[in-house]
């Protein structure tokens, strides 16, 4: 899938291409485990991998790629500045950097400001950072998450580059037309985090009722229902058979159900929720 920046005369810049498909590897905690998940996620066909500063494993993400001996460029490396380094200019250069080091690698596919910075004031510093690290070639793309209608429009007034993507929580119980169409105005794909809404949601009985009539899993339903909304999905899993059912789930065609899957939106949050902070 292309991503690219929105320039101010509405041109595009950097433009990359991203697998719309990839690995989650937040709450990977236990020592190897992201590193043994990303092998049996490379291993199943998996090309995105997508981790952050805050989730302390890209050192684990970049031993896996070194040890599953892959060229860089055939795996997509999402990471994140965390919420507490997004502070200013030079941290957020240091920051990028680091990450850099810890995942030892050239460059980053996609990097992303984790969430609006707490005060209002470092976020057009931070975001001028992130052009810089984008301009360096540190990083190939810059984006934003946890970003509201608001935050993105405030950064018509700063950015030279506009986020080409903005990662959100998203699923059939949180649908969000609105953030949606404000991150595509925006010139963003719209990134889906927590797909299964972090497995809260993989035993709701409407769910599997569907499942059942598309002859798939519960979570194919969810993951595919993301996917086939234009969203780049990245579900979690430290499992390797899950690791494999979650990409399998592309090749389910969810068209005949797609009315009763968008019966299941509920507004409901499993996480975190930053876009609607001032
Ligand atoms: N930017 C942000 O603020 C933010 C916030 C949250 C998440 N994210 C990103 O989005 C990724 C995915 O979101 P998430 O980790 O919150 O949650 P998720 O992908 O919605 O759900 C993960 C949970 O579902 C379980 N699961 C996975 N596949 C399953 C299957 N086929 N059947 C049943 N259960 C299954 C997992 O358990 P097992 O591991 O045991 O399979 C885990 O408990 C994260 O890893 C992270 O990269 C970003």
């Amino acid at each position: 899938m292309r991503i690219s920046h929105q320039t101010a005369d509405g041109s595009e810049a950097f433009v990359h291409e991203v697998p719309q498909f990839g690995l989650g590897v937040f709450l990977m905690t236990a020592e190897d485990e992201c590193k043994t998940s990303v092998l049996a996620a490379l291993e199943a066909g998996y090309s995105h991998i997508d981790t952050a500063s805050m989730y302390n494993n890209e050192r684990e993400v970049g031993q896996a790629l070194k040890h599953a001996n892959v060229e860089r460029e055939s795996v997509f490396i999402t990471t994140k500045l965390r919420r507490g380094h997004a502070i200013g200019y030079e941290d957020t250069i240091e920051h990028c950097k680091e990450s850099l080091a810890l995942l030892d690698s050239e460059y980053i596919d996609l990097y992303l400001v984790h969430a609006p910075p707490v005060d209002p004031e470092h976020r057009a510093p931070v975001w001028k950072a992130m052009e810089y690290c984008l301009e360096q070639g540190w990083v190939k793309a810059i984006g934003v998450s946890n970003y509201g209608a608001a935050h993105l429009e405030a950064m018509k007034e700063y950015a030279t580059y506009m986020p080409c993507v903005n990662q959100v929580e998203y699923n059939p119980w949180l649908q969000r037309p609105h953030l949606k169409q404000a991150t595509e105005d925006a010139g963003a794909r719209l990134m889906a985090y927590s797909p299964l809404a972090r497995g809260d949601k993989v035993d709701d009985p409407r769910l599997a009722e569907i499942a059942t009539r598309l002859n798939c899993t519960p979570a194919q339903v969810a993951i595919k229902f993301c996917y086939d909304q234009g969203c780049i999905t990245i579900p979690k899993s430290s499992n390797p058979k899950r690791i494999i059912e979650n990409i399998a789930s592309l090749n389910v065609d969810i068209s005949s159900e797609m009315e009763a899957i968008m019966a299941l939106e509920e507004n409901y949050v499993s996480g975190w929720d930053p876009t609607t902070e001032l």
